[in-house]
């Protein structure tokens, strides 16, 4: 972690990152980032797009490239990052290095629950998305854990309560700003 006072959201898909980072934001007075819409301009489609036509291997290059730049430049900024942003260690190290890293951690049952009806994830269009979640879940739990430094569990929880334990577990230093409700 360094001098700069940002944050980055970790998690599996549906865990919430984008919703509850824009709460976060706004309540620290913070900047939002969400690194999956950074990627869709850049590469001026959307991510199932993406896979689709260059595959993920191309997507987890761009996403590599935009984590990067984002890190470098940002401060005072609430930074939601992919599920798979774990996948590559050099994003952790930008990430760490440059934020306090927060992994917002799902079930596998909850992220079936928010996830099942959804059609624009790549890596859930099977047919059996229960498996397809608690395959990748069970692979990324520990690269999550071990890119973390603070976890928060979202399961039950609505974005607002997420942001709450958040911000409790945040340095007072930056939670100078945070309004009180
Ligand atoms: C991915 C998660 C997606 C997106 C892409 C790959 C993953 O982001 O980056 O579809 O590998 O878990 P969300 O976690 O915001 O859905």
């Amino acid at each position: 972690m360094s001098a700069l006072t940002n944050i980055s959201l970790i998690g599996f898909m549906g865990s919430g990152k984008t919703t509850v980072g824009r709460l976060l934001a706004n309540r620290l007075k913070f900047n939002f980032i969400d690194i999956d819409r950074v990627v869709e301009d850049r590469a001026g489609m959307k991510i199932w797009k993406i896979f689709e036509k260059y595959g993920e291997e191309y997507f987890r290059i761009l996403e590599s490239q935009v984590i990067k730049e984002v890190l470098g430049m940002a401060n005072n900024t609430v930074i939601a990052c992919g599920g798979g942003v774990v996948l590559r260690e050099d994003n952790v190290n930008t990430l760490r290095k440059n934020s306090i890293v927060v992994y917002l951690r799902i079930s596998v049952d909850e992220a079936y629950k928010r996830l099942k009806d959804c059609s624009d994830r790549p890596l859930l269009s099977i047919d059996d998305k229960l498996i397809a979640i608690s395959k990748l879940l069970r692979i990324r739990e520990p690269l999550y854990l071990r890119a973390a430094d603070k976890v928060v569990d979202v399961d039950g929880k609505t974005p607002e309560e997420v942001v709450d334990c958040i911000i409790k577990l945040l340095p007072a230093d930056v939670i100078r700003n945070v309004r009180t409700c």
